[in-house]
């Protein structure tokens, strides 16, 4: 209680240091680079000086963009422990890239720290998504569930905040993979974290093989896999988009296979073989398309509009230490998550499901580098009126619980 009071203290003090700076860089917009554009930077004519001079900008525009919003959310939340304790995150994180706008971009010094910090800020950031997670619940605990208002926004702010924060990462990823002096010679085709000849069934495949891992120390079994792929007639030239290989698809894919592992397996508990898992992979011109089909009994459709909320979890409460934590139920941020990676590069991820069958969920991507542009919040005034937005009341009938009898109604007439 003592640190955390001492730390708000000094919070409150850097906080006034830092608005200036934060209003300053929140009126600029961020600047979304597309996977061709990291890739190219990326490979033989990457310029260490023009990263960083790039990045010292656009890392506080996107730090500062979503720093607004986070003082946008309710009180009660924002009072949380646990929000509190990723503000600082971000203050301090922000204020220290702020101290290289006025480093000399040639000294090899600079930009040697500069990987250094940057490393650091991604190391301080790695626990934001639980803490986050925990902050909802203690809120959720103090004052219970909230109207439909205040669920939209926490919704709104928590999709945008965690694009936010998967951006900031990749950019970070990328200028330290490149510039911290090692080559990768297991995968000369990569460059950061993008895998430049990535194949698709492949990635599919490895996804797979650590699902099923954690499956098996889980439930001792796992399904099996059945993987087809269909390539349309048109298919891009050497444009294909390299799929961020360890980033977005490895992410999504593997949280995909544990939702589809755990339904099947608590489905089919009775009975001796497990149906297996199908992944359809197509790749066409526009996009690329992978559909994982499971018969682990599927989701209600009066439930379907939960399962990316993150005010709802069904999985029991995380533990903060990790080793405790059961690996095929965390906090019920899978599907949101993943999906928010799929749209990330103007993807998307679908669930449909039928209640006593299965589940299909289908991630959506495109099929090209230049299409593959990143998606970010932007907060304006349009982001603004979304915060101050009040629902009016329902305009549907909410049916009787009692019906109504109608022979007495037609005789009153
Ligand atoms: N393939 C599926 N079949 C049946 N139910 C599913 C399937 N995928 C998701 N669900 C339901 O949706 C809920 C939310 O899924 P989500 O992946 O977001 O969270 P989780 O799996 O509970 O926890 P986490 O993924 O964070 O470890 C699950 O708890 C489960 O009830
Ligand atoms: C906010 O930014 C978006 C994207 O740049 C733009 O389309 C929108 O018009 C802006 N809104 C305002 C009110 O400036
Ligand atoms: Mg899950």
């Amino acid at each position: 209680q003592l640190v955390y009071r001492t730390h708000l203290g000094s919070l409150v003090r850097t906080a006034a240091l830092v608005s200036k700076h934060i209003e300053h860089f929140s009126r600029f917009s961020p600047s979304p680079l597309s996977m061709k554009q990291f890739l190219d930077f990326g490979s033989t004519s990457a310029c260490e000086r023009t990263s960083f001079v790039f990045l010292r900008q656009e890392l506080p525009v996107r730090l500062s963009n979503i720093m607004k919003e986070i003082s946008l959310l309710p009180d009660r939340l924002l009072a949380t422990p646990s929000v509190q304790l990723v503000e600082t995150w971000y203050i301090q994180s922000l204020t220290e890239i702020l101290d290289f706008l006025d480093k000399n971009p040639d000294d090899h010094r600079v930009l040697e720290t500069f990987v250094e910090v940057l490393e650091g800020v991604r190391n301080r950031h790695n626990e934001v998504v639980p803490t986050m997670a925990q902050g909802v619940i203690e809120y959720k605990d103090a004052f219970g569930r909230q109207d439909a208002v205040t669920d939209h926004n926490i919704q709104y702010f928590m999709d945008r905040f965690y694009t936010s924060r998967i951006s900031i990462r990749m950019l970070i990823n990328q200028h330290s993979l490149v510039f911290n002096g090692n080559s990768n010679p297991a995968h000369p085709y990569t460059i950061g974290c993008i895998d430049s000849k990535c194949d698709v069934t492949e990635v599919v495949r490895d996804a797979y093989e650590s699902a099923k891992l954690l499956c098996e120390q889980y439930y001792l079994g796992a399904p099996e896999l059945e993987l087809t792929q269909m390539n349309g007639e048109a298919q891009p030239q050497n444009t294909l988009s390299p799929l961020h290989g360890v980033y977005s698809l490895t992410h999504s894919l593997t949280h995909s296979f544990l939702n589809a592992m755990r339904a099947t397996i608590e489905t089919h508990e009775a009975s001796r073989t497990l149906p297996p898992i199908r992944v359809l992979v197509a790749l066409a011109e526009e996009d690329l398309s992978i559909k994982m089909s499971d018969r682990g009994g599927g989701v209600p459709f009066r439930k379907m509009e939960r399962v990316f909320s993150y005010m709802y979890s069904t999985a029991p409460r995380p533990s903060m230490e990790h080793t405790h934590r059961a690996p095929l139920a965390g906090f019920g941020y899978g599907l949101p998550i993943s999906r928010l990676y799929a749209r990330y590069f103007q993807g998307d991820l679908q669930l449909y499901s039928m209640e006593g069958f299965g589940t299909d969920a289908v991630i959506h991507l495109k099929a090209l580098s230049t299409d593959s542009v990143e998606r970010l919040p932007v907060f304006n005034k349009t982001a603004l009126r979304h915060y101050k937005l009040s629902l009016e009341a329902d305009d549907w009938c909410v049916p009787s619980s009692e019906p109504l009898d109608l022979a007495v109604q037609r005789s009153a007439k």
